[in-house]
């Protein structure tokens, strides 16, 4: 296993600790979220069920004997566990490497606390070295990719890509992320995108982040 591996899976187990008993948890997506799936089948009699934050992770919550929970059909959630593709010391992210932002934005509003688990590859300074993802609705394509040129950004069509919820996504490149909450505000407000990538105005509320020598631990 590769030392960003390693650190991965680190991060992720030690988010085992943050299980409420009996409870239904919020489960993200991506490599390091894999780790923390594979972990949970062990533990799986603990809780009562998981909300997935995408098919991906849903096919791999089944595989391993925990009962799927429709976030319809539950009310807030103690906790939401998902990796970041960026991660900042106030705890402010860029996610969505894997597609599924969207879903991953509306089960960390829906929880109570965000447990964001990540190698330390992840943390840096300011956000936006990692292009933005943004989710588009097909038809608006090019109108919110000349918006986001307006803003001064350079989007690129993640080809061949749809996320599971039937969109298109739009990277953006080479934005200086300043103010994150503005801009995660302003992407949205623009017509036709569905949800962007910053988790600046709900971030993670706890960073575990997986290095060489251990877990560290940031909120
Ligand atoms: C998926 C995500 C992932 O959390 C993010 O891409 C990090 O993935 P990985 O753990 O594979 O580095 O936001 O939409």
């Amino acid at each position: 296993m590769s030392k960003q591996d390693l650190a991965k899976q680190r991060a992720a187990e030690a988010a085992l600790e943050f299980l409420p008993d009996g409870e239904v948890i919020g489960v993200g997506t991506g490599s390091t979220v894999n780790y923390f799936i594979d972990c949970l089948g062990a533990a799986r009699q603990r809780i009562a069920g998981a909300v997935a934050s995408s098919v991906a992770s849903a096919e791999k919550l089944a595989a391993q004997g925990i009962e799927l929970v429709e976030l319809n059909s539950v009310g807030t959630l103690s906790i939401y566990i998902d990796g970041a593709d960026e991660a900042t010391q106030h705890r402010q992210l860029i996610k969505g490497g894997g597609g599924a932002l969207t879903r991953e934005k509306i089960i960390a509003a829906a929880s109570r606390k965000f447990v964001c688990i990540a190698d330390e590859s992840k943390l840096v300074g300011r956000l936006g070295t990692f292009p933005v993802p943004v989710e588009v609705i097909p038809m608006a394509r090019s109108y919110v990719a000349r918006q986001i040129v307006a803003l001064g950004g350079r989007p690129t069509y993640r080809a061949g890509f749809v996320t599971d919820n039937g969109n298109i996504i739009l990277d953006i490149h080479g934005m200086d992320i300043l103010e994150p909450t503005q801009l995660e505000q302003t992407l949205n407000n623009i017509a036709g995108v569905v949800s962007n990538g910053l988790f600046a105005a709900r971030g993670a509320d706890l960073l575990l982040i997986g290095t060489s020598d251990g877990v560290r631990r940031i909120g």
